[in-house]
């Protein structure tokens, strides 16, 4: 019983693995609907701008390049790009995350 059961997970983790090949770099684009819970408080408006602390204009992320989403967050985690909130945020994203989300945001989501 126990060697039927860890056929079937290592089968469910061969199909997860061969779904994601079709989204763009190695992001999954499914995982990011819970990672996207905090972005959709600015990004998810559109016209939305922040108001600290400046008032900043929140860019559109949907329908972006997927390579250019990964690039900007890593520039925000590096400090290479700077802008405190993004900067705060990107540093707790793991390059999974990143790539999860322009996924997610390539495919055009909000
Ligand atoms: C508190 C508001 C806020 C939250 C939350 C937020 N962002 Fe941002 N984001 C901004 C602002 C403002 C900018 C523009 C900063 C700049 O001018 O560099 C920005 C810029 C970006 C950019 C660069 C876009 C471009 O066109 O160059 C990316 C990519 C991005 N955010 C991704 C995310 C992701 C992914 C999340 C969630 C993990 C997130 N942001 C959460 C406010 C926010």
């Amino acid at each position: 019983m126990k060697g039927t059961r860890s056929t079937t997970i290592a089968l469910a983790v061969a199909l997860a693995a061969a779904s994601g090949v079709a989204s763009a770099a190695d992001g999954d684009a499914a995982a990011a609907k819970e990672k996207r819970s905090m972005c959709i408080g600015c990004h998810g408006i559109p016209g939305y701008r922040t108001t600290f602390p400046a008032v900043y204009h929140v860019p559109k992320l949907g329908g972006q390049h997927a390579g250019y989403i990964v690039r900007a967050l890593q520039a925000y985690k590096s400090g290479e790009r700077s802008h405190p909130t993004m900067q705060g945020i990107a540093e707790g994203l793991s390059e999974q995350d990143m790539a999860d989300l322009a996924a997610y945001y390539a495919a055009g989501g909000e």
